[in-house]
């Protein structure tokens, strides 16, 4: 069938795609046979201009086909005669600005673009309309990827899960609350637990203490989510569990506190001054919804309002550059532990002094203004990502059901690919989870499109598709780029801008690592979605993120109960995230040794945290692993959106460099390509001789 249409359509289609410096590419009808050996080709533009392409000698860079108008508008990107970079652009932007229409599918993968404004299409009744529906029958949608998941479980007894992709700002969280919605209302049942609500009630709460602003995403997700949805043999929700991979988040968190909370006046432990009240009062419900007591709710607040006094404090440094101090009378210190119900005394010396232990003596050392500093935001993103795990485990508490789950619906929504201006550490993080996903994307994908062909009896060889195992190589092989930083923390003198020069020395010839040509101290990865370049300086200390025992050991003692247990079993906490208690062996340890202290000296110093190895490859490491362990080859099933950064228009018109748009595409649908486009020979097809068609290119 495929077949026929291709030479159906091959038979007729005059037009091409040329590509255009500002409209990216523009339609063109061939309007004079082309011979070989023909230095140009005759061309008529839509605004009725003549135009002669140049085509190289060998005939080799020619023109891609324009699909024929009759398949434009297609609502699976499958059905048409060529999927290239410019038909598939032109099909979507057709759906989408001609009616609006901002789902597509491709094969098994749901599209999505990111329309930027509500639209009627997610109320009651049309959840009610997509369920017990086949997929082909209704027009593509979230709901139907959510419907078919749920019908597969049932149907077919398989678990299920949905992995949501794309990048930063693409929709991916809110596509994965669309899914909950739907799968909360098909499958809610009237018993009183209310479980559905509870699960959705869970998406707030994580949004306000996980999201932050971002250049791309007012709302964007700093932590990757995993949540699995229970169901009992009727296949009624009976409860949900959730797993996390918190990022850095502190660098971000003054702006995202803007958002949502309240700072604390004075020594006034009250919230006060709340600026999104609306926010708030959502997310305190949804707080007391899942059984957060009030006084909890009020002591994370004062967490959060003692987090953000920390990172305001005044750090004096004396005449000897050694030495910091911090006033008698600081007053964001003095928030900071009356907040917390710690020590004020204790807190400014401990926040100067370094306590070192070796085999022969105990001393105190002064720390450096930039020591400070350090440990600072180190100890400021420890609490704040061990309140974030109380939260993820009461909520998971809240959701729990001793009732023997009979099969579950996952839903994965990670933090999408992200570059700004300047990238650092964090970026990275991101990205290299977001290549890892891209992986798993490409062989699933692949192999179940392959598989789906097999059963078709449709022809095909294996696609080329986009490997991204070196990328992934370059970054976390032994002397990679996360080895060599690790060394690099290690050594006791160790600098940004050494490492920076050993990641040159080492992988210039790598094809996924540029040097660029103006810096000493950036260097450029080249991910599946586009090339970032990552400013090195901070990488080291945000790598390291040491946490001192001697400022763990104060919080400890916080009158504070709740305070007191977020830094309960500090000690035997290695870098290893017990993601949730009682639940499968899913603690995982990194498999990169802990980063130790840096200095020899310091080695001895008791109850240092590499937090940040949980940014990165435990992170990634714990994605992988997850999508691995609940979505087996042989029963994966996968519905992916990938959703797009505003209009498409927009984006084709200023032509910002990158693309993304078009660098999504790029490396998301070669993977999807029915055929091999080496196996289809003009032999095989029958042209009418009129038109010679050899010389375009076949995609
Ligand atoms: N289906 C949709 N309909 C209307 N608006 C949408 C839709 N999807 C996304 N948006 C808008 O786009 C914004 C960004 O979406 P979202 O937060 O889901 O992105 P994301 O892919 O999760 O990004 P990040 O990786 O940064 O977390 C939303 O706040 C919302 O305003
Ligand atoms: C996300 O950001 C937009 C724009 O600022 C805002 O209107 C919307 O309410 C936010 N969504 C959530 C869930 O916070
Ligand atoms: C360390 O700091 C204290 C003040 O906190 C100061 O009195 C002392 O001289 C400093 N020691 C050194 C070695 O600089
Ligand atoms: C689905 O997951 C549940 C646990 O949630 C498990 O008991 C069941 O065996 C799984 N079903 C299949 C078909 O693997
Ligand atoms: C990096 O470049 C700056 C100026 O561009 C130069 O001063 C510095 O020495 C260079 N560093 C190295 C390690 O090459
Ligand atoms: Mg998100």
């Amino acid at each position: 069938q495929h077949w026929e249409m291709l030479l159906h359509s091959l038979g007729r289609c005059t037009k091409v795609w040329i590509p255009d410096p500002d409209e990216v590419w523009r339609s063109a009808e061939i309007i004079k046979d082309y011979k070989e050996g023909d230095k140009s080709l005759h061309l008529k533009l839509e605004d009725e201009s003549i135009y002669e392409c140049p085509v190289d000698p060998q005939g080799k860079e020619l023109p891609l086909l324009r699909n024929p108008d009759i398949l434009v508008g297609e609502n699976d990107l499958t059905a048409l005669s060529y999927l290239h970079e410019p038909a598939v652009l032109h099909n979507l932007k057709v759906r989408f600005l001609e009616s609006n229409h901002i789902y597509t599918y491709c094969g098994i993968v749901l599209v999505a673009i990111n329309p930027y404004e509500h639209l009627p299409i997610y109320e009651d009744d049309v959840i009610y309309a997509y369920s017990g529906q086949n997929v082909g029958d209704m027009d593509p949608h979230i709901f139907a990827v959510a419907e078919e998941a749920y019908k597969q479980m049932a149907r077919d007894e398989k678990n299920q899960s949905i992995i949501v992709s794309g990048e930063s700002g693409a929709g991916k969280t809110v596509s994965a609350k669309y899914v909950m919605r739907f799968l909360a209302t098909v499958g809610g049942s009237p018993s009183e637990t209310n479980i559905e609500a509870k699960v959705l009630a869970s998406s707030p709460i994580m949004e306000a203490f996980g999201n932050a602003k971002t250049t791309r995403n007012d709302n964007s997700s700093r932590f990757g989510k995993y949540i699995q949805i229970g169901f009992d043999k009727r296949y009624r929700i009976i409860g949900a569990n959730m797993r996390t991979y918190l990022l850095g988040l502190f660098y971000e968190l003054n702006t995202c506190a803007e958002d949502f909370f309240y700072t604390s006046q004075g020594g006034d432990t009250s919230i006060s001054g709340v600026d999104d009240a609306d926010d708030f009062e959502k997310t305190r419900h949804a707080f007391t919804l899942l059984g957060v007591k009030e006084s909890h709710q009020m002591t994370i607040f004062r967490i959060i309002a003692a987090i953000l006094h920390l990172g305001n404090l005044e750090i004096h440094v004396e005449s000897s550059k050694d030495t910091c101090t911090i006033l008698n009378e600081d007053e964001h210190l003095n928030n900071f532990c009356s907040l917390l119900g710690v020590d004020y005394s204790q807190m400014q010396h401990w926040l100067c002094h370094l306590k070192l232990v070796t085999t022969f003596e105990t001393y105190v050392k002064n720390m450096s203004w930039q020591q400070v500093v350090n440990t600072r935001d180190a100890l400021a993103k420890h609490i704040y990502s061990q309140l974030f795990k109380w939260i993820v485990q009461h909520i998971n508490k809240a959701l729990h059901t001793s009732v023997k789950q009979h099969s579950f619906i996952g839903v994965l929504d990670i933090y999408g690919f992200e570059t700004f201006e300047v990238n650092s550490f964090e970026q990275f993080c991101i990205n290299y989870a977001n290549e890892k996903l891209q992986q798993q994307f490409n062989l699933h994908v692949f192999k179940l499109e392959q598989e789906e062909y097999m059963k078709e009896g449709i022809p095909w060889t294996l696609i080329d598709f986009y490997d991204n195992q070196p990328c992934i190589d370059l970054i976390e092989a032994k002397l990679g780029i996360l080895d060599l930083l690790d060394e690099e923390c290690k050594v006791p003198k160790g600098t940004d801008q050494n490492w920076v020069q050993k990641l040159y020395n080492q992988h210039t010839r790598s094809q996924h690592f540029q040097k660029p040509r103006t810096s000493n101290t950036s260097f450029i990865i080249l991910h599946f979605a586009d090339k970032v370049k990552y400013e090195s300086e901070g990488f080291l200390e945000k790598n390291r993120d040491t946490v001192y025992e001697e400022q763990i050991n104060i919080l400890k003692a916080s009158k504070y109960q709740m305070v007191a247990s977020l830094f309960q079993d500090e000690n035997n906490a290695a870098p290893s995230t017990s993601i949730r208690k009682g639940t499968a062996k899913l603690s995982i340890r990194s498999t990169r040794p802990a980063i130790k202290s840096a200095n020899k000296e310091h080695k001895k110093t008791v109850g240092h945290q590499a937090i940040c190895s949980l940014c990165t490859s435990l992170t990634t490491q714990q994605i992988v692993k997850i999508l691995n362990l609940y979505t087996p080859m042989h029963e994966f099933e996968e519905r992916v959106t990938v959703a797009f950064i505003r209009n498409i228009q927009t984006h084709l018109q200023e032509r910002k460099d990158p693309p993304q748009l078009l660098l999504d595409f790029k490396h998301m649908f070669p993977v999807l390509f029915p055929f091999n486009p080496s196996s289809i020979t003009m032999d095989s097809i029958h042209l009418p001789a009129s038109l010679n068609l050899e010389f375009l290119r076949k995609v």
